[in-house]
Parts: C-alpha cells; sequence; structure tokens
C-alpha cells in the first residue's frame, strides 16, 4: 500500500486517533510515504499543528476533522465523509482506550464508551469504507487492536473484549473480502510508548523495560503486514512468541495468569 510509487492522484489515507501515539505514527509515515490524510481526533490544536507539519514536510494535503467518536452525532459526520470525495485508498481505525480496575467499581459510562469508540466506531467507519473500495476492487481498513484481544484480560476486562469483537470482527472481514482486492488487517501491538497507559491509569513500573515497543516499529510491521495481505500482525518477535505460547496454554490458566499480574498494575483513576 506504499503510495510513494503512485504516478497518478496520490493516494488517501483516514486515521483516527491521529493526535498521539500509533495514529500520529501512522499519519507521519503514510505522509512520508506519499499520501494525503484526514486526521480524526477530538485535540484541534494538535491535529492542526501535524497538518501543518506534514504539509510543509512531505507536500501532503492534510483534512482535518475534530470528533469524539463515542458521540453518535459526531461519529455519522466522519461516516458521512468516508463514503464522500475524495475517496479513501486506506482507513486506519485506531482511535481507542483502556481502562483498568476492578469491573465492578468502574463507572459505567465510561465503559460503555471504551465500547462506543474501540468497537462501534470502527464498524461503522469499516462499513462506511468498504462499499466503495469493493466498488474499485482496491483499498484496505486497518483495525488497531491488541494482544489484549487474544486472552481474557481480567482488571482490563472491557478492553480485551473491546479488542477480541475486533480481532473476530476483522478475521470475518477477511474471509467476505477474498477475492475483492480489498484488505483488512488488525494489528495487535503489546506495550507501546504512547499517551495510553496514562489514560488507562496503568502503572507502568510494573512492566519490564525488555516489552516495550516504539510505535514507528508498530506502524512499519503493519504496513509490511498490509503488503503481504496478513490480516493479523503482532508487532515484535516477544510478542509473537508471548501471544503464540498464551494461546496454547489452558485458557483458565492463562487467564488466572493474567489477573495475577494484572491486579497490581492499575490505579482507580481510569477513563478518557
Ligand atoms: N499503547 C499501547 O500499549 C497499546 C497496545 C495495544 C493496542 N493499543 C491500541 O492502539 C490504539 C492507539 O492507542 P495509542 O497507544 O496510540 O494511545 P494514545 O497515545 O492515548 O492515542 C489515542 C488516540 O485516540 C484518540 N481518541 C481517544 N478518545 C477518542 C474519542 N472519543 N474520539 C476520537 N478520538 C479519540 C486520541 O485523541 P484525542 O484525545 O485528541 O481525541 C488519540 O489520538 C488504541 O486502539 C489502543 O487500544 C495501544
Amino acid at each position: 500500500m506504499s503510495g510513494s510509487q503512485a504516478s497518478g492522484p496520490r493516494p488517501r489515507a483516514m486515521i483516527t486517533g491521529a493526535s498521539a501515539g500509533i495514529g500520529l505514527t501512522f499519519a507521519e509515515r503514510l505522509a512520508a510515504d506519499g499520501y494525503d490524510l484526514v486526521l480524526v481526533a477530538r485535540r484541534r490544536e494538535r491535529l492542526e499543528a501535524l497538518a501543518k507539519r506534514l504539509g510543509e514536510s512531505h507536500g501532503a494535503e492534510v483534512e482535518v476533522l475534530v470528533a469524539d467518536l463515542t458521540e453518535p452525532g459526531e461519529l455519522l459526520g466522519i461516516e458521512q465523509r468516508v463514503g464522500a470525495a475524495p475517496e479513501l485508498d486506506l482507513l486506519v481505525n485506531n482511535a481507542g482506550f483502556g481502562t483498568s480496575g476492578v469491573f465492578r467499581d468502574l463507572d459505567p459510562d465510561g465503559e460503555e464508551r471504551e465500547v462506543r469508540l474501540n468497537c462501534l466506531a470502527l464498524l461503522r467507519l469499516t462499513r462506511a469504507a468498504l462499499p466503495p473500495m469493493v466498488a474499485r476492487g482496491r483499498g484496505a481498513v486497518i483495525n488497531v487492536s491488541s494482544m489484549a484481544g487474544f486472552l481474557p484480560s481480567p482488571y482490563n476486562a472491557t478492553y480485551g473484549a473491546t479488542k477480541a469483537f475486533v480481532n473476530s470482527f476483522t478475521e470475518a472481514l477477511a474471509e467476505e473480502l477474498r477475492g475483492t482486492g480489498v484488505a483488512v488487517q488488525a494489528l495487535c501491538p503489546g506495550f507501546t510508548r504512547t499517551e495510553f497507559q496514562d489514560v488507562a491509569a496503568v502503572d507502568t513500573s510494573v512492566i519490564p523495560e525488555f516489552a516495550w515497543m516504539e510505535p514507528e516499529p508498530v506502524v512499519d510491521a503493519s504496513l509490511a503486514a498490509l503488503e503481504a495481505r496478513d490480516v493479523i500482525c503482532v508487532p515484535g518477535l516477544g510478542n509473537r512468541l508471548a501471544s503464540w505460547t498464551a494461546r496454547r496454554l489452558p485458557r483458565r490458566l492463562v487467564t488466572r495468569l493474567m489477573g495475577a499480574t494484572q491486579s497490581g498494575s492499575y490505579s482507580t483513576k481510569g477513563d478518557a
């Protein structure tokens, strides 16, 4: 999906959650690859500064759309843009957040917002993006999931469940899309240095240094996997080994181990 070789119009990508972390890194990498961009998030000033920088450094045309994707009316506006011209070659459903703590103590409205953003917004934007892509016989959707999607996540129960949804949804769509020329991917990073852990109120001091990745290699792995048409992308050898091993151990045992390791890593803040 590299845009740099294109001799016609520049390809165009929409990235949700482009104001920070993995989404911002997708924006930088795709602009460098020759894409024009549509950037979505709530923090306007960050998006506008990024748009200016990418326009100056890479000549990218960048639309900024400010929206809270947990709000149905604002989500609808972004859906309408997805289906309108100029058309998208790539949609990166990246916006997401996690909550942590004992589920029964967490704010139910915050848990609902988490499902709205991580699942519902992703579903609706994918639904808006696919018909024009299939009609053209090309295009791709990257759904940013997590290694947490492979296993139940005690103390991040809603988060893990939202990412399990993303994995199952994306794998099913990949089958439906076989032969259409349109690709879908579930990108499943492990611990990545972004603002995510702050938002999720996770105590990062208990996470060993070797477990972390920077967002740049995560994005590199995703785009390489997209070229290879891999449906599930787990960036980093350590993460691939961990997810391979965890999926082969008894599920109850792994859930117990996850609970034991996660129970010390949350505070009671947890909401975006
Ligand atoms: N970092 C990790 O360790 C890790 C690991 C596995 C998976 N992931 C996944 O990677 C994705 C990106 O996370 P990140 O690590 O880059 O976190 P991040 O640095 O906190 O960035 C999250 C992005 O989502 C946007 N966002 C949050 N709530 C939103 C809302 N209601 N409406 C619109 N945009 C919203 C934020 O922008 P605004 O605040 O400006 O709206 C921000 O741009 C998420 O789906 C996350 O689950 C992260």
